[in-house]
């Protein structure tokens, strides 16, 4: 059911005898801001009058009068300086509202031509514990994932993991030269961990050593470079004062940003010279990185050691990773990791440099796009291949092996420029993947800054988590009396409503927006969180045990005609309106893949249930037929919360 839809087919067949190309015209049918102006908008006379050269309020009227919609609306309304508007029949409503009563799928039809997706999200790299870095993809592409399946499309959920990459040559070089091996046999992940993050940050201080000067010598360019700007546009008048003191302005933040690497460059130093034992360490394993690529290049190579090692990390890793998808609610159709096409990375160069895609450059392979300062690297002049080479055999694969039409990679914004010159680069090779970049924003702290730990880490994912089902069970705790629900029932609970106010907070917003982490906000129980839709959620099953029926129950009173329904008080009618606007609501999301719309259709679901509650006596309605659709109205709320929840990937429990 998409009445939008199907009120623009009506608008398109109307305007087409009116102008060339009524598309535009029809987009601009839209749901009335405000429901005193009916239920739809149409803003298009307008337009159509300057085209037309005449009166919009005439141009409305002869839309109108070619339209054919009496079937579904009152008569349309002409306002202002030209808008229709547009209200439903009551008894079209009432009728269609009475058929969602028990429809699994709340009246959403599948899609006329399914299409294949691959969702390639998550995908950590592995070695490293998740952090909080990961969280958006996951959540993101899961509520993705599930949105296509359920408007009936084909889904592989891929989880394409790097677990190929340079971390593994820290974490081999670690094994080597710092097991704990203790640690190792009792908790494998956490020292494997613990290994990288050492080798990481051995490598990092070493860095720093060889990094501050040239950061001192780059500040003190950019001071005298921002200086003499300053004086010059001292000097100078008019447009070009401005000019130069917008170049100024621009030095200045250039300063500044150089002044905060040394002051982190000097941070990493201060923390390790702090501490004699850990410089001896640092000292004792010089040029660390060197050494761990040298690892990597080696598994890379097939050498033998290596590959043991990393075999006997791999499940490890894994495992862990698996751990935190079953609490998460998350599955993969697929694990197939930058290591699975490996093999079939020097193919993909050989085949590129044959059609003259690829040249070479510098004594590196790369690829060149028209537009684009950068080239697509796909194969390093040491004969490394890259993660460009990885991505390009992935879609090789998607396409001939998978038979897949579509691609969304769900990857943060800064790697935007390697999926155009991917895609681009696929194009070219002659491989038409619909691959679509799923861009997010960043997670950041209550002064916007990168989300970190207080000792300025990255926050891991776990430990997240634990947080957030820690805040959660103090909620449970404080809804319910002593004795009321067992430890083990409100831990369940505390499990859903930490991960639901987690994963809503995410998907509430406009995807390629930072947003600030706040916990209290997250899990708020008024308000626009998952909480509190997971509570309202919980209330409408509360409705049904108050008046002694199950939802059973009312569901098997109903006949399935008009008849069920009655608009009594607009409470109701809003209601039924705002439950029918989800297919609306899926169209919306799968324009751009964007999950935030679907919140917000639950949002205001909850609040026009609200608002019908509290007009609207359900138990204690004296009259037999309004009574009974109250109920059913209870019940298709509650439908409908249930089901835009679970296409988040977020759970309830009728008794919360
Ligand atoms: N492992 C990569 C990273 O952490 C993300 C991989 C995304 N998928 C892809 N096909 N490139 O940055």
């Amino acid at each position: 059911m998409n009445y939008l839809a199907d009120i623009r087919s009506r608008f398109a067949r109307a305007l087409a005898p009116l102008i060339d190309d009524p598309a535009p015209l029809v987009a601009m049918v839209h749901p009335a801001q405000d429901a005193k102006f009916g239920d739809y908008q149409a803003n298009c006379a307008m337009p159509l009058a300057k085209a037309l050269k005449k009166p919009p309020r005439d141009v409305a009227a002869e839309i109108i009068s070619r339209l054919d919609i009496a079937d579904l609306c009152d008569p349309p309304e002409i306002a202002g300086p030209g808008f229709i508007n547009l209200r439903l029949k009551d008894s079209v409503l009432a009728a269609d509202t009475a058929r969602l009563v028990g429809d699994e799928r709340l009246g959403i039809e599948p899609v006329a031509a399914p299409k294949k997706y691959i969702v390639d999200f998550s995908a950590p790299n592995i070695a490293k514990p998740m952090h909080v870095g990961h969280l958006r993809s996951t959540v993101i592409g899961d509520s993705l994932c599930r949105i296509l399946r359920f408007v009936g499309h084909e889904v592989l959920s891929d989880n394409h993991i790097g677990d190929w990459g340079t971390q593994f040559g820290m974490v081999i070089y670690g094994y080597r030269n710092f097991l704990d091996q203790e640690n190792f046999d009792q908790n494998p992940v956490e020292e494997l961990a613990r290994l990288y993050r050492l080798v990481h940050q051995i490598a990092g201080y070493q860095g720093a050593v060889v990094e501050l000067p040239q950061l001192r010598a780059r500040l003190s360019e950019k001071e005298t470079a921002a200086k003499s700007m300053s004086e010059a546009a001292e000097q100078a008048s008019g447009p070009e004062k401005k000019d130069l003191n917008r170049k100024a302005g621009k030095l200045r933040d250039e300063v500044a940003g150089v002044r905060e690497e040394i002051a982190g460059a000097e941070d990493k130093i201060a923390k390790v010279e702090s501490n004699p034992a850990f410089k001896a360490l640092c000292d004792a394993h010089p040029r660390i990185a060197d050494r761990a690529r040298e690892e990597t290049a080696k598994l890379h190579a097939g050498d033998e050691a290596n590959r043991a090692l990393w075999e006997q990390f791999m499940p490890i890793c894994q495992a862990a990773l698996d751990e935190m998808y079953r609490r998460m609610g998350i599955a993969f159709d697929l694990t197939l990791g930058e290591s699975f096409y490996n093999p079939m990375l020097a193919g993909v160069v050989d085949d590129l440099v044959r059609r003259g895609i690829a040249v070479e450059s510098d004594g590196a392979m790369c690829v060149f796009q028209e537009g684009k300062k950068a080239p697509f690297l796909i194969r390093k002049s040491d004969g490394a291949f890259t993660y460009a080479t990885t991505d390009l055999a992935t879609i090789k694969y998607r396409v001939e092996t998978l038979k897949a039409d579509a691609a969304l990679y769900v990857v943060g914004a800064p790697q935007a420029e390697h999926f155009e010159l991917l895609f681009a680069t696929a194009k070219k090779w002659g491989y038409h993947l619909d691959c679509r970049h799923i861009s997010f924003g960043s997670v950041l702290d209550e002064n916007r800054q990168m989300f970190r730990t207080r000792s300025g880490g990255t926050v891991g994912l776990e430990s997240l988590l634990d947080e957030a089902v820690t805040r959660a069970r103090q909620i449970v705790d404080a809804n319910h009396e002593e004795g009321e629900l067992d430890d083990s029932a409100r831990q369940v609970i505390a499990e859903i409503v930490g991960l639901g106010a987690i994963k809503y907070a995410d998907l509430k917003h406009n995807r390629e927006s930072d947003y600030v982490f706040s916990w209290d906000k997250m899990l708020a129980m008024t308000g626009d969180t998952g909480t509190y839709m997971q509570y309202a959620c919980a209330r409408v099953g509360g409705i049904f045990r108050k008046g002694e029926t199950t939802r059973a129950a009312v569901r098997k009173s109903a006949t399935g005609s008009a008849d069920d329904i009655r608009f009594t008080h607009p409470a109701e009618r809003a209601l039924a309106m705002q439950i029918h606007r989800f297919g609306e609501v899926l169209a919306e999301v799968l324009v751009d893949f964007r999950p935030s719309p679907l919140t917000a259709w639950l949002y205001e679901t909850a609040n026009a249930f609200s608002t019908f509650y509290t007009h609207c006596k359900v138990k204690d309605e004296p009259d037999d037929a309004v009574r009974k659709s109250r109920y059913l109205l209870c019940d298709l709320t509650a439908s409908a919360l249930e089901k835009g929840l679970e296409l988040l990937g977020i759970q309830v429990r009728e008794q919360m």
